[in-house]
């Protein structure tokens, strides 16, 4: 629990409190968490549906995709004919990635997929791109100074008329000064390996401007639990507002908002009303 990256806030930092050292804190998206990740979210449609129907209403077949993870947007633009350029700064999730594309659903689509382990708040590819995805609000992810360097590296990957299409979630009516809350779904994970009692822990607060999300795993081994372990993502709220002005300070331009209805599942359970917005930006 000593950096950022695996930092807890809210239950979670009391969970692990309880525990103490028979827990361990480990990023959501590196080895066993990027294992977890990937199954809880192999069969999640949320966002797919608008992404790729805003894609389809402009031209171009060329697609980049920010922060790609194990392919849960990756696939679907796969299927239906883009030849798509994968980003992400994760070894586990690109490698979860190529074994999604080993699948039967995918394998046919495998040499329209480059993988490329780059940091998307500072990249160079040597080319450009008619469509640049950045899905499950990802843009999170980085903190202000990040958010610069992706929208300056965007630009310059962005073709002539090419467009950025990118996710964001908002709590409405929240204010800086609005006090934290936390939203909390558990659920038995039977195909896991051990099968794994799963807590979701998603804290929000306005005030620091984060959100910890953490998934608390029980491992049960004949009806005993065996172990318990937190994997943890730590991300920066941005409002849509504050969001535009960055985007245009870089140079970019916002040609429309597109309401997203294909909600994650912790976001349909979420404490606070939420939405998330499709965001179409061009140079
Ligand atoms: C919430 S997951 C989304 C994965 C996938 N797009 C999806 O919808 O399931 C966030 C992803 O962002 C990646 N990521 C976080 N910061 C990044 C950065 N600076 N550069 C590249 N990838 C990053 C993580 O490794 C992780 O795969």
């Amino acid at each position: 629990m000593t950096s950022s990256t695996t930092e807890v806030l809210g239950t979670a930092a009391q969970v692990a409190k309880l525990f103490g050292t028979g827990l361990q804190i480990s990023s959501m998206y590196e080895s066993a968490g990027a294992r977890l990740y990937h199954g809880i979210t192999r069969y999640e449609n949320a966002e797919i549906e608008e992404f790729l129907s805003t894609a389809q209403s402009g031209e171009g077949k060329s697609v980049l995709e920010l922060a790609c993870g194990t392919g849960r947007i990756t696939v679907p633009f796969l299927q239906a004919g883009y030849e798509v350029v994968g980003l992400d700064f994760s070894p586990s999730m690109l490698e979860l990635l190529a074994q999604r594309l080993k699948e039967d659903d995918a394998k046919e689509y495998e040499d329209r997929l480059t993988v490329v382990h780059g940091d998307m708040t500072d990249f160079s590819l040597g080319r450009t791109f008619d469509l640049i995805l950045l899905g499950a609000s990802a843009v999170w992810n980085v903190g202000a100074g990040g958010r610069a360097g992706l929208f300056n590296s965007v630009r310059e990957h962005l073709a002539e008329g090419g467009r950025f299409l990118l996710t964001l979630i908002e709590f409405p009516g929240m204010a800086e000064d609005s006090p934290a809350f936390e939203t909390q779904i558990t659920f038995a994970a039977q195909d896991g390996d051990p099968q794994a009692l799963v807590t979701f822990f998603d804290y929000v607060d306005p005030g620091a401007q984060l959100r910890s999300t953490n998934i608390l795993a029980q491992a049960v081994v004949d009806g005993s639990v065996v172990g318990a372990e937190i994997y943890t993502a730590l991300t920066h709220l941005v409002a849509p507002s504050a969001l535009e002005r960055e985007i245009e300070a870089a140079g970019l331009r916002v040609l429309g908002r597109h309401e997203v209805t294909s909600g994650y599942q912790i976001l349909k359970s979420s404490a606070r009303p939420v939405t998330v917005q499709l965001l179409e930006v061009t140079r």
